[in-house]
């Protein structure tokens, strides 16, 4: 439901999306159409597309909050253990943010690979092995051991980077 509750900021972010789409295009024109259109979930491609990029960009923020705090020589365990929190709250409804419709041939701009409706199983279990580390990187953060954290982070990166390989396009 997460998604839901970030529709209305969302909106006002589509706007400049659609800016963003238009630089880099050969057909300018094209993607305003095809960006209105409304998915089965009621919500547009470009606001379905910013909601689960805005998402993952926390995500990556809270790790990046982890990682640094990992390499520090005195780790802030409040600030790994608030990071660590975060994550499966802002991925619980993860499996709601690739509608059928969603990918690149919307003409709006995502990095998420066709692959994904062509492997909705495997995709969906690379969610589910990313759903359980997380959970666990939560729950040894709050038992407070550096060590454990260490490895449940890095067991929680290789989920991320084991979806991202076969199903997120290159920078
Ligand atoms: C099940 C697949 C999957 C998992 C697991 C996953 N990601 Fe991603 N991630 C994607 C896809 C697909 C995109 C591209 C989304 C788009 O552009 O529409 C993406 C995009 C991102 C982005 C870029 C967001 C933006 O647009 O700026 C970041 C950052 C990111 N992921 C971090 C992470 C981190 C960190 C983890 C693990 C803690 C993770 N992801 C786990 C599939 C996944």
């Amino acid at each position: 439901m997460t998604i839901r509750h970030t529709r209305l900021t969302l909106a006002a972010l589509a706007g400049l999306a659609l800016l963003g789409a238009c630089g880099s295009g050969d057909a300018p024109a094209a993607p305003a159409a095809e960006t209105a259109t409304v998915l089965d979930n009621g919500m547009t491609v470009s606001e379905v597309v910013d909601a689960r990029q805005t998402h993952l960009k926390a995500v990556g923020k809270a790790f990046k909050t982890i990682s640094d705090n990992l390499k520090a020589s005195e780790p802030d365990m409040a600030a790994i253990q608030a990071a660590a929190a975060s994550v499966p709250t802002e991925t619980a409804d993860m499996g709601d943010w690739f509608p059928e419709g969603s990918g690149p041939a919307s003409g709006v701009k995502t990095d998420a690979l066709p692959a994904i409706w062509e492997n909705k199983a495997d995709f969906d279990s690379k969610i589910a092995d990313f759903h359980a580390a997380s959970a666990t990187l939560a729950s040894t953060a709050e038992a407070g051991d550096i060590a454990a954290i260490s490895e449940a982070f890095k067991a929680t990166g290789a989920t991320c980077k084991s979806c991202h390989e076969t199903y997120r396009a290159d920078d």
